[in-house]
Order: C-alpha cells, then structure tokens, then sequence
C-alpha cells in the first residue's frame, strides 16, 4: 500500500458560467464535508475562480487553475500570473494540458518556465504529459513521455520537487471514452516514478503523486486506482456533474 494520499482532481476546462460553476461547487461542499479521505481539486475556468473560491471556503476542497503565464506580471494580454491566482485563494495550476499543447501551441520550454514560476509562487503545478494515437502506434510512447517530464522539470529543485503532481494523460483517450487499460497506464506510471526518481532521488519520487487522465469514469476508475502508481485522477467530462464525480471520490477513497 503506498503512503500517499489520493488526489482526485476536476478540469471543468471551458465549461460553466461563474453561476454555473457555484452550483456544481455548492453540491460538492455538500456531500464531500471537512474530512475528505481523498485530496480533492477543482479547476473551474478563470472567470469562475473568484466565485467558487468563496464557496469552497472553509471547506476541503482545494482550488486549481487551468493554466498561467510564467511571468508575474507585465504586457501579456489576455494571460493570467501566478502572483494573481494566490490572490484568488488557488493552491493547484494545471500546466502542459495536451489540449493547450496542441490547440495553443505551448512547447516543452514554455511548460517549463511555467513550473518553475508556480513552485516558485507556492502554486503546486499538475503538469500533464503524454502521448497522441501516432506515438504509442509507433511505439515512442515512453520516449515521448521521458523527453516531456525531462524538459517540463528541468531546473526543478530536489527540495520543491514533492510539490510537483504529475498527471499521465494519453491524448488519445481524452474525451475519447477510450480509456487506456490498467496495465498500459500503470507501465508509464511506473516507468515516470523511475524517471523522477533519477531526477530528485527515490525518496522524493515516493511522495510525488501521479495522476492518471482520460475518460475516467466512475465504472473504470476502481480498477485504474489500484494499480501501484496510480495515485489518482484528472477527471475531465466526468468532473462537470456532482454524481459522477462524487462517485470517483468514493472509488478514490475506497482503493
Ligand atoms: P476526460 O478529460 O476525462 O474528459 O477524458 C481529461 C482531461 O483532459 O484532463
């Protein structure tokens, strides 16, 4: 049984309102109370983030962006700094989504800056990494990994390192239904605890969770979350109703 605690976490991506955003926010307040025996996040978009702050304060559930600009400020239209989701009470930042990768063109090095601009700023970074259909058909899926966890934490100090959530997401099953088998996810979970633990030591990579993402869903996450490595999930279309998401904390908390 591994030690670390189980983080289930929402990416609400480009969905709801801020009105929205507060009903969902409110029915899980609700049902998931002060004692949640998992970890629990969600990254409402940044027009929301103000309102669900306030109704997840005093509350368990922790806040995350979707994404951030690796400067704190200055002539950057349309972005949004590390300094400024701190004011808004956001404690987690998704980083290197593959959707921002491929719609919006971020590169190793940008993700990387990124990183390091939210450990810097006392934001934990969830930085995603993995694979389109193409890569894991020609066999490269590993490759690819190592080369965007490599690139992404380069610079990353072994004394911050523990802040760090790593989430495996294959491209190819996100939003898909097309989840990878349990096997296929726990061979690249494992294969990245081996990969930071040469970055960071051992000891360090035994602390760092590592979530797995793409169409997980109540009925397959029992069997994804007892794999060895697995240590949770990023949760997209299954994170934007209060029941199917509940339900994935209950597997969470029950693996
Ligand atoms: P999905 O999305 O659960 O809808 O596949 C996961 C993600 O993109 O983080």
């Amino acid at each position: 049984m591994s030690t670390r605690k189980k983080l289930i976490a929402g990416n609400w991506k480009m969905n709801k309102t801020a009105a929205d955003a507060v009903t969902l926010a409110q029915e899980l307040v609700a049902a998931v109370g002060r004692q949640p025996a998992v970890d629990v996040v969600v990254c409402p978009p940044f027009t929301a983030l103000e309102s669900v702050a306030r109704t997840l304060d005093g509350s368990l559930i922790k806040l995350g962006a979707q994404n951030m600009h690796a400067e704190p400020s200055g002539a950057f239209t349309g972005e949004v700094s590390a300094p400024m989701l701190r004011a808004l009470f956001v404690t987690h930042v998704i980083l290197g989504h593959s959707e921002r990768r491929q719609l919006f063109g971020e590169t190793d090095p940008a993700v990387n800056l990124k990183t390091l601009a939210a450990l810097k700023h006392q934001l934990r970074p969830i930085v995603c990494v993995g694979e389109t259909l193409a890569e894991r058909e020609a066999a490269s899926t590993l490759k690819v990994v190592q080369a965007q966890v490599e690139r992404g934490l380069e610079g990353v100090g072994k004394d911050h390192a523990a802040n760090l959530v790593i989430a495996y997401e294959p491209v190819w099953a996100i939003g898909t239904g097309k989840v990878a088998t349990s096997e296929q996810a726990q061979e690249v979970h494992a294969f990245i605890r081996g990969l930071l633990g040469k970055l960071f030591t051992d000891p360090v990579a035994q602390r760092i969770r590592i979530l797995y993402g793409g169409s997980m869903k109540p009925a397959n996450a029992p069997e994804l979350l007892a794999q060895k490595d697995i240590d949770g999930g990023l949760i997209g279309g299954a994170s934007l109703e209060a029941r199917s998401f509940l339900d994935l904390l209950a597997a969470a908390a029950a693996s």
